[in-house]
């Protein structure tokens, strides 16, 4: 068996009911969704994608008592992002964001930045990560912004973000918030209204343990009349009309639906709420503390971002004295089965922050849920002999 620890590209395994409600989905129910008739399948399969925005707008606290008509579908949380930036950005618009950001908000950023001269403030993070809240703050002052689009923590290093802060500075300054939750979805509490989010975009396939392809955003209903919908199609909606309606949830979501992956997602989150995000949380933490302090034993060990588990994930980017982090990853692979991420991780501007670039980024590895104790000290083992015995040169 492999030993998994690039949770936080993806979790895995899956609760064993993912698989087994999507296979479930497919073989015995499958039909498209309000496109058919009042046959049972029909409406199992309204029912389910009903369920399963009931039970997102419940779990991240959604405006107007978790109304599920602001729950948007997407197939991951790029396209939730893309959907939000591409949408509300117009011209000469003005948006502040983080200098630990990954490519899912810069890159529609840039391209905005090109194609209609949207201003971009790219606020500074600290070497740990984290954004001051002074560094904000002096910022909001300086000039009326449109809107800030902020992850809540880092997939290269784990650091999480004064999120209640950032939300009460940009409400102050009647700033919209837009939060990327990649890698806190499941993990850390959200509440979108007590924090008064514009979006909160979410992946499924990550701490909601869904499958990959599934993804979304919850509203802030004010916010998603004021952005335009750029994909039109069939909604099973509204058939007698030419034009794309603009009544929610349809306005975002033309087209069949990943209706297998919704499945898998309303088993995985009614499997996260039964586990309990908290007890999960806990374990993670308490399993990163011991890799951490297994690496910090040994001095070639390079530890970028926060060195404690405090406000962190247990997302660690690791270089080493004298190897090449790349080769490091290879190793690992190779002689231990042991899967991590090496690289840039799509986030060249944290690794900048974090002085991790120049070396090519860092050899990631993040901690799970299904991780063991057993897991965590053979990476340990592992590392340190790769590390004292000479790596060969590959042919
Ligand atoms: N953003 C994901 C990662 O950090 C895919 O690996």
């Amino acid at each position: 068996m492999p030993i998994y620890l690039n949770n936080a590209a993806t979790t895995w395994p899956k609760p064993q009911v993912v698989p087994e409600a999507m296979y479930d989905f497919l073989v015995n129910s499958g039909a498209n969704l309000a496109r058919g008739t009042t046959a049972k399948r029909d409406l199992g399969t309204m029912d389910l994608v009903l369920n399963c925005r009931e039970l997102l707008a419940e779990f991240f606290h959604g405006y107007e008592d978790a109304d599920p008509r602001y729950v948007t579908f997407t197939s991951n949380i790029t396209e939730s992002l893309n959907v939000v930036l591409k949408g509300f950005l117009k011209p000469g618009m003005r948006v502040l964001t983080s200098s630990m950001e990954h490519n899912a908000s810069m890159r529609p950023l840039r391209r905005l930045e090109q194609q209609l001269g949207v201003e971009i403030r790219v606020l500074q993070c600290d070497s740990e990560g984290v954004l001051p809240l002074d560094v904000l703050g002096e910022a909001l002052t300086e000039k009326k912004y449109d809107l800030m689009v902020m992850t809540h923590a880092s997939n290269v290093c784990g650091t999480i973000q004064d999120i209640e802060g950032i939300a009460r500075l940009c409400r102050s300054a009647g700033v919209p918030l837009v939060i990327d939750s990649a890698q806190t979805a499941g993990v850390l509490p959200i509440h979108v209204t007590d924090l008064g989010l514009a979006a909160l975009c979410f992946t499924g396939h990550k701490g909601l343990m869904g499958p990959q392809g599934t993804g979304g955003i919850v509203w802030n209903p004010d916010f998603a009349e004021k952005v335009d919908w750029f994909i039109e199609g069939g909604t099973g909606s509204f058939s007698h009309l030419e034009y794309q309606p603009d009544c929610m949830p349809d306005k975002f979501e033309a087209g069949t639906p990943n209706l297998p992956g919704i499945a898998g997602l309303r088993a995985a989150l009614q499997w996260l709420i039964k586990e309990g995000p908290a007890k999960i949380h806990a374990r993670e933490i308490e399993l990163g503390a011991r890799f951490l302090e297994g690496i910090n034993k040994n001095p070639s060990i390079l530890l970028a971002g926060k060195k404690t588990m405090e406000g962190r994930l247990p997302v660690f980017p690791l270089n080493f004295e004298g190897h090449d982090h790349a080769i490091i990853a290879a190793e690992l692979v190779d002689r231990a089965g042991i899967e991590t991420r090496p690289g840039l991780h799509c986030a060249p501007i944290a690794h900048k922050t974090l002085g991790t670039e120049a070396m090519g980024g860092a050899l990631r590895v993040s901690v799970g849920y299904f991780n063991t104790e057993e897991e965590i000290d053979s990476c340990l083992t592992a590392l340190n002999s790769i590390l004292s015995h000479p790596v060969k040169a590959k042919a």
